[in-house]
């Protein structure tokens, strides 16, 4: 088992790339709700804060925002692929429109979750949003309608994301690399 502390950050996708791609995001998703006035945005604790935040800032449209939170990867790298709601949405969501925001969808399976659960609650339309994907890691059959960048099989933080807490200020996203 790695060190924690033994670890680089090499950049992957820079925080110029990151602001222009969650603007052409935002344009998309403006203009699948158009004409909405009832659009929540559920954010997932805590990886997402920082893309909702940035996300929201760019949304032509009326919106509310819930976060979410399940339980993690605790401070490890793998999965636990046992999903754990540690705190729910506030609001009614009953035949409102909402928007998931996600950081990494990566096995899937907290994806598959959350989406499970709102929907359970009869939402009018629920589409989700992911800042990155790991297409190669998945394990259940499920899509974001939105990706930001779609990425390799490697441990990334940044833009809100961590490994083991830290990290989660860089404004960037760097993939981690162990050293001796
Ligand atoms: P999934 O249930 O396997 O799809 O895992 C999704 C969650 O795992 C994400 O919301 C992240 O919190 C976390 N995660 C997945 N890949 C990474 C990574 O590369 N770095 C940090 N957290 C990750």
């Amino acid at each position: 088992m790695p060190q924690e502390d033994n670890y680089v950050i090499d950049q992957m996708i820079s925080a110029k790339s990151i602001a222009a791609r969650v603007e052409s995001l935002a344009f998309e998703i403006s203009d699948y709700f158009k004409g909405t006035d009832k659009l929540v945005v559920v954010g997932l604790l805590r990886g997402s804060f920082v893309f909702i935040a940035d996300l929201v800032r760019e949304l032509d449209l009326p919106v509310e925002v819930d976060f979410l939170e399940t339980s993690s990867y605790g401070d490890g790298m793998e999965s636990s692929r046992e999903v754990r709601i540690l705190k729910d949405i506030r609001g009614e969501i009953a035949g409102r429109d909402i928007l998931v925001v996600e950081d990494i969808v990566d096995t899937g399976h907290t994806l598959n979750h959350v989406v499970k659960l709102l929907q359970s609650r009869n939402p009018a339309r629920l589409e989700v949003c992911a800042l990155l994907n790991k297409a190669a890691r998945r394990e259940v059959d499920i899509t974001a309608r939105w990706v930001g960048f779609e990425i390799p099989d490697e441990f990334v933080v940044g833009y809100g994301i961590d490994y083991a807490q830290r990290n989660r200020n860089l404004d960037h996203i760097g993939k981690v690399r162990f050293i001796k």
